[in-house]
């Protein structure tokens, strides 16, 4: 081997050892000053802070009385049967809802105090990837990240290029930037929505959901994919799923909810073992438990009769 060539070798070994891999260097790239500014700040106080909760939906009570500390750098994982309010719980935190009573702080600050000017800045600082993925159909992938840059920002052309590019790149798909979403698989959809998300270098990403619908390899590289972000551009991560295995094998800490309350939490290997009938039925899914299979509804032979209005 000539000597230059050695040299070469050499050094993109040296750079390879200092950046890691391309992907990480994508991540780490994604860091942009807000988050490096919250970085500097960041101390042992939960970046989410619910207490006493209590949300109703007409007769239905969602929370009835709930407390949860989300705490930074960490993924975080809410889990819960269905209907349970876990998605009514992210729309609270992010300040759609409005409790009807107890507190929401994130960042030390009261989501429902805010006016509207301090509630929008606070949600820039909040990515979520909702439980339907919904990227916009006449856009290109390109475009679907660019879009909140273009919304929320004034940078120009060259600068929103190399912003989009890089996550993309994160998410393995800088080379997709031209498809429009309807030429995506659903796994491919969801990492778009991941890296429009992220697009705002985030303090934290709220997750429903994102391995519903998807098969056990796009399943594997969300779920990797997630713990790269959040370790990789120190982000706090908010994980609302079904999905016993996947959700336990990156989260840090595990709420379970049932019922308008906290059942449970801890680290998953914990909850595993845990001695609650509510969390054994939830984490080990079993058909039979305290959780109902039927939602509230009347006695089935008056209703299939018209005794019931
Ligand atoms: N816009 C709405 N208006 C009235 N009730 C609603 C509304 N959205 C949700 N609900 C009710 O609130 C409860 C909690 O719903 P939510 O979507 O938060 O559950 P979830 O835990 O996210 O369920 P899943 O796991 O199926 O996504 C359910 O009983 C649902 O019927
Ligand atoms: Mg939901």
């Amino acid at each position: 081997m000539s000597r230059r060539k050695a040299a070469a070798r050499s050094s993109s070994r040296q750079r390879r050892a200092r950046g890691g891999s391309r992907r990480n260097r994508a991540l780490a790239a994604t860091t942009g000053p807000a988050e490096q500014g919250h970085r500097a700040r960041q101390d042992a106080s939960p970046l989410v802070k619910i207490r006493g909760l209590h949300f109703s939906r007409g007769e239905r009570k969602i929370f009835d009385g709930v407390d949860i500390d989300i705490p930074r750098g960490r993924i975080t994982a809410i889990m819960g049967p269905s209907g349970t309010g876990k998605t009514t719980l992210l729309k609270l935190i992010g300040g759609q809802l409005t409790p009807d009573r107890g507190t929401v702080e994130v960042d030390g600050q009261n989501v429902h105090r805010l006016g509207t000017t301090e509630l929008y800045r606070l949600r820039m600082r909040m990515g979520m990837l909702f439980q339907t993925g919904a990227l916009l159909t006449d856009l290109s992938v390109f475009e679907n990240v660019a879009f909140p840059l273009r919304e929320h920002t004034a940078l120009n052309e060259s600068m929103l290029r190399k912003l989009v590019l890089l996550k993309l790149e994160a998410v393995g798909l800088r080379g997709a930037r031209e498809l429009m979403p309807a030429e995506l698989s659903g796994g491919m959809a969801r990492r778009v929505a991941l890296a429009r998300a992220i697009a705002l270098d985030p303090m934290m990403v709220m997750y429903d959901e994102p391995f519903t619908g998807q098969d056990p390899i796009s399943m594997g590289v969300l779920v990797k994919l997630i713990r790269q972000l959040n370790d990789a551009a120190r982000l706090t991560s908010i994980l609302v799923s079904h999905d016993v295995e996947e959700t336990c094998a990156i989260a840090d800490l595990v709420y379970v909810i049932s019922g308008g309350r906290v059942i449970e939490s801890g680290p998953p290997q914990q909850l595993r073992e845990s001695g609650s009938e509510w969390t054994r039925q939830f984490m080990h899914g079993l058909p039979d438990g305290p959780v109902p299979f039927h939602y509230p509804a009347p006695a089935l032979e008056p209703d299939l009769f018209g005794e019931v209005s």
